[in-house]
């Protein structure tokens, strides 16, 4: 049983990965690990085939056997008991009445045997902790200004573990656009999961108002034409439909796929790009229009170009969603300025709030957090530069505000040049750019 379990266990990641497997050509690795494993499927099964034999043997003889050493014994055991016909017949016909009930014993066993196993997993299976449903409270109440509220929220994956997030106390207005910032594992999915009512909520108390939108950090697709992606068997309203489209930056896209929006999207949306998968995901949770919207990091996975496009019209203050509550994981700094509230999370905490302004004056893990990212936008800025330029006019006074403002600030704060002069580094010595693409790399590396 267990050899059978890890066979169907690699045939199930087989068949579940076999486009990959078949692109790596790694089919004959595969078959040597699911041979050898058959192979001591094989020996056990033999084993078993071998003892069914001899046991099938027995029973078939049994019978026989029996009455002879029967009527042997009693023949033998005293000199005046005789074997008549009488004696002979009623003894056999008992036999008989017993066979049967003995030929089953056997596979009651072994059923029972199976029956206890089978229950035993099917405990595991349903004992497994339930979520708790009213750990996030869906406020009803019109008038309440806050969308989302956390009070002195302390949560964790699992009910046993340490928490993953703890004092956490935030409220954010209606219509607002809150970042999130942090370094991987600081738990900004871990925070979104929190909204959504899928950690342990051990402490505290979460509220959210209206319905709730989430965009996750790995794109969700269905194995279904484009538009029916973003639909998503909701109404169609085409004219939405097309701005939703438009806004995501999906136009270029469906000029390249074959049959537009009607393209049939393979199993896990293997004929899209990740940015395109990442652009679908957002487009469906737009097209839903609802009041509540978590964004985990949509912008990660697209060019730096497009993803300003979709802050501009999408995220953004002048975006689709402008009148939605917006809670925005991202690494793109030139977005922060536009934050209504940036949350800086730092192991689990949030230890930082308020505006752009505000946090860069403070000087503490936001400007840390700016410094680390700041070689990074900056090779990502430098890369586009020539792509900007050919752009229309309009595009100078975007990139001034975008990037010139950060610059700008952290200027003014004289403990946290360094960030600057990073950049003014990169600038200037184009040489060490190689050393700088380096430590992009691993910045990206980073990236949660
Ligand atoms: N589904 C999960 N189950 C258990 N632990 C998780 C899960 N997702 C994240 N974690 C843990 O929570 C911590 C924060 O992760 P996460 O919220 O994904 O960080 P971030 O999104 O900021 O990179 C990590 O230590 C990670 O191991
Ligand atoms: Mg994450």
């Amino acid at each position: 049983m267990k050899s059978k379990d890890n066979r169907i266990k690699l045939m199930n990641e087989v068949l579940n990965g076999i486009k990959v497997l078949k692109l790596y050509a790694w089919e004959l690795a595969f078959k040597d690990k699911v041979s050898a494993i058959r192979e001591s499927e094989l020996r056990v099964l033999k084993k078993a085939a071998y003892l069914g034999a001899i046991s099938t043997f027995t029973w078939v003889c049994a019978p026989f056997l029996v009455a002879l050493s029967t009527f042997t014994v009693y023949v033998m055991i005293d000199e005046r008991n005789v074997l008549d016909a009488q004696k002979a017949f009623v003894s056999l016909a008992l036999f008989n009445i017993l066979r049967f009930p003995l030929n089953m014993l056997p596979m009651v066993i072994s059923s029972m045997v199976q029956a206890s196993v089978s229950m035993k997993r099917l405990c595991v299976f349903l004992s497994h902790e339930e979520l708790q449903e009213d750990s996030v409270e869906r406020m009803a109440v019109a008038g309440c200004s806050d969308s989302i509220s956390i009070e002195d929220g302390v949560f964790s994956w699992c009910r046993n573990d340490a928490p993953t997030l703890k004092r956490l106390s935030v409220c954010i207005p209606d219509g607002s656009l809150v970042a999130v910032v942090g370094h991987v594992g600081s738990g900004k999915s871990s925070l979104l999961s929190a909204l959504l009512g899928e950690m342990e909520k051990l402490e505290g108390s979460v509220s959210v108002k209206g319905s709730v939108a989430y965009v996750p950090q790995q794109a969700w697709i269905q194995n279904a034409t484009l538009k029916d992606n973003i639909v998503f068997g909701q109404e169609r309203k085409e004219s939405w439909y097309h701005r939703v489209v438009e806004a995501c930056a999906l136009l270029p896209d469906l000029e390249i796929l074959p049959a537009g929006d009607g393209t049939e999207i393979g199993e896990k949306g293997v004929n899209l790009s990740g940015g395109q998968k990442q652009r679908v995901s957002l487009a469906r949770a737009v097209y839903c229009d609802c009041a509540v919207y978590l964004l985990d990091d949509p912008l990660s996975a697209v060019d730096a170009h497009v993803g300003k496009h979709i802050f501009e019209k999408v995220v953004g203050p002048q975006g689709v969603l402008k009148d939605r509550t917006r809670v925005l994981v991202t690494h793109g700094l030139s977005f922060l300025p536009q934050a209504d509230l940036i949350l800086v999370m730092v192991e689990g905490e949030i230890t930082e709030r308020g505006s752009y302004l505000e946090l860069m004056a403070r000087d503490g893990a936001f400007a840390e957090f700016l410094r680390t990212y700041a070689n990074k936008e900056q090779e990502d800025d430098e890369s586009e530069e020539g792509r900007e330029e050919e752009d229309t006019e309009d595009s100078a006074p975007k990139r001034g505000l975008e990037n010139g403002l950060p610059a700008a600030v952290i200027g003014q704060n004289h403990s946290s040049t360094s960030a600057v002069r990073t950049e003014g580094e990169v600038l200037g010595k184009k040489a060490k750019n190689a050393e700088v693409g380096r430590i992009t790399e691993a910045d990206k590396a980073n990236t949660g």
